[in-house]
């Protein structure tokens, strides 16, 4: 039997998914601005806030194939409020999702169809179950990076304007080293 390594090198603690198959996003300060409620004018637009690693598996449009991927957020505040993801409802709302936390503290917000939010707290070892109708968003509430490994299935797609339409009504602040859920 040959004995190989796995075929995309990837390191998650490390926070490194390398191969041929990887998409790379990064989101600056620039990208999210406008989702943030007390912006100062001053803010370094080209910070970057988070970037997200995919691995993208054998066809795309098979069901039942599975992409995987890491998300590293940075411990960034914007006028005190802690650093989020976009936050997205699958396309195909029959797709749930893994998400499991790698390093880092933060919290996975949830909202079902109906705006019912609620958030269950994210570290290393955590593992986060998503119902293909809750739409979520990770918020960095630590010092340090972020990072979440997440494996969905390839069909799922990403419905952001449907966050745009029914935003989550919480944001998560950091005012002295407390976090505050407004
Ligand atoms: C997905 C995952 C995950 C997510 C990132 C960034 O469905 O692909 O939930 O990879 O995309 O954590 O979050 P946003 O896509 O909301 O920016
Ligand atoms: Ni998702």
């Amino acid at each position: 039997m040959k004995i190989m390594e796995p075929n995309a090198v990837h390191d998650f603690y490390g926070g490194v998914i390398t191969g041929t198959a990887v998409k790379t996003g990064v989101k600056r300060l620039r990208d999210m601005i406008g989702a943030y409620k007390e912006a100062g004018e001053a803010e370094d637009l080209d910070r970057v806030m988070y970037e997200v690693y995919s691995f993208e598996n054998g066809d795309p449009a098979q069901a039942g194939n599975l992409n995987w991927g890491l998300t590293v957020m940075y411990p960034e505040l914007v006028g005190g409020e802690c650093n989020f993801t976009r936050g997205h409802v699958h396309a195909d709302q029959s797709c749930a999702e893994i998400y499991f936390g790698l390093d880092g503290q933060g919290l996975l917000l949830f909202m079902d169809q109906d705006g019912g939010t609620w958030a269950e707290k994210v570290r290393r070892g955590s593992l986060h179950y998503i119902d293909g109708r809750w739409a979520h968003r990770l918020v960095n509430t630590g010092d340090g990076v972020l990072k979440v490994g997440a494996c969905w299935p390839v069909t799922a797609g990403h419905d952001y304007q449907w966050v745009e339409d029914h935003p989550f009504p919480v944001r998560v602040f950091k005012k002295n080293g407390e976090i505050i859920c407004i």
